[in-house]
């Protein structure tokens, strides 16, 4: 089968730093999907991933953690899927990724994908989805079903346009909260107000000022998406006593948890590869994604997609890591198909 992989971890305008590779196509037992791959999308785990590490592998590595497609075969103890089922997820860390022609991942991480969606819209949506899901209504324990409860309630969302920014402000609006979001620039500002943002902050001035300026003396939640040790100093200044915090992005020096205290404010963190890592809850993740194909079907979630690369091979995808490698994505970057 056709993939996209590499063997040394290059600078993207390398153009050995992803390259075409052949490979067998595996088989599938127990609870796997064989999946033919028909899209892909581009988080900045890949980038992350290709670029870290030193030396020369002895076997290319396939990464990719955002896929559509079809089951071509299912594994013995399948129950969830049958053979031309159209599906979409983000997968597991630790097995080869989505930047194949086809690919093995556990039916209980995977969602039927979205009818009304192209196989580019499907793909842009899973590992986002699953983190912006995960975050507001697992770690910060908002409720979905409680819109009239919620409406008294803001959030703040720091990268409010990135790719999970863009399901959080939706997500945020659609359970009822007041949603502040934050972006740096013209272009990105219309995209968080156009996906649910009430008021919109911009990260690169001082937010609390802002936040005075929105009417607002606190907030409720933060969903922080970006630069955790940056913004934390005035994470700990809006978020109000007893509020919630969640973050999905490490932070590089300690960050002072004591700032929290007098507040009895509450901190978690949200990593979408948590339960496939550990391996426990893992069709609660099965269950988000047709939860949100729903969603997305039903028109009260938009896709993010923002930019299709055509076809899928490695020069497509380094233009794809190029663009989330700048760090400025509005919504998300995919590569479709078909194989070349
Ligand atoms: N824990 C998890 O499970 C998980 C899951 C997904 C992603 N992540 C991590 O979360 C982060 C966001 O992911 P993503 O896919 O949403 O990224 P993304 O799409 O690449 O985010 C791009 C956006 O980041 C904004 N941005 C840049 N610098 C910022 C700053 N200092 N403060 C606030 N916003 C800033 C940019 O806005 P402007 O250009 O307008 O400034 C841009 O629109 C990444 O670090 C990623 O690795 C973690």
């Amino acid at each position: 089968m056709k993939a996209i992989g590499y063997t040394q971890h290059l600078p993207i305008s390398d153009p050995r730093s992803l390259v075409d590779i052949t490979l067998a196509k595996p088989t599938p037992t127990g609870h796997d999907l064989l999946v033919n791959v028909k899209a892909v999308s581009v988080n900045p785990v890949d980038t992350g991933t290709r670029r870290a590490g030193h030396g020369t592998l002895a076997q290319p590595k396939v990464i990719g953690w955002d896929a559509v497609g079809t089951v071509t075969q299912v594994g013995s103890a399948v129950t969830r899927f049958h053979v031309g089922d159209r599906v979409y997820y983000a997968g597991n860390y630790k097995r080869p990724g989505s930047d194949a022609e086809y690919q093995l991942v556990d039916e209980r991480i995977v969602g039927h994908a979205p009818k009304q969606l192209t196989d580019a819209e499907a793909a842009a949506m899973p590992l986002t989805s699953l983190t912006a899901w995960e975050a507001l209504f697992e770690k910060l324990h908002i409720a979905t079903d409680q819109p009239d409860q919620n409406a008294n309630h803001s959030i703040l969302i720091i990268n409010g346009s990135g790719g999970v920014g863009s399901v959080a402000t939706q997500l945020a609006h659609w359970a009822g909260l007041q949603v502040l979001a934050t972006a740096s620039r013209p272009e990105s500002q219309q995209w968080v107000r156009a996906h649910g943002a009430d008021h919109v902050l911009n990260h690169r001035q001082p937010l609390p000022a802002q936040l005075h300026q929105a009417g607002y003396r606190y907030v409720d939640y933060i969903l922080n998406l970006s630069h955790l040790d940056e913004h934390w100093p005035e994470i700990a200044e809006m978020i109000r006593p007893d509020g919630w915090i969640a973050a999905i992005t490490e932070n590089r020096r300690g960050i002072d948890l004591q700032k929290l205290t007098k507040k009895r404010a509450t901190f978690a963190w949200e990593w979408m590869y948590s339960k496939s890592w550990y391996g426990y809850d893992l069709d609660s993740q099965g269950a988000i994604l047709d939860r949100m194909a729903a969603l997305l079907a039903a028109g009260t979630i938009q896709c993010t997609l923002t930019k299709t690369i055509t076809p899928l091979n490695a020069a497509s995808l380094r233009q794809a890591h190029a663009l989330v490698e700048s760090g400025h994505m509005i919504g998300k970057v995919v590569v479709s198909g078909p194989w070349a």
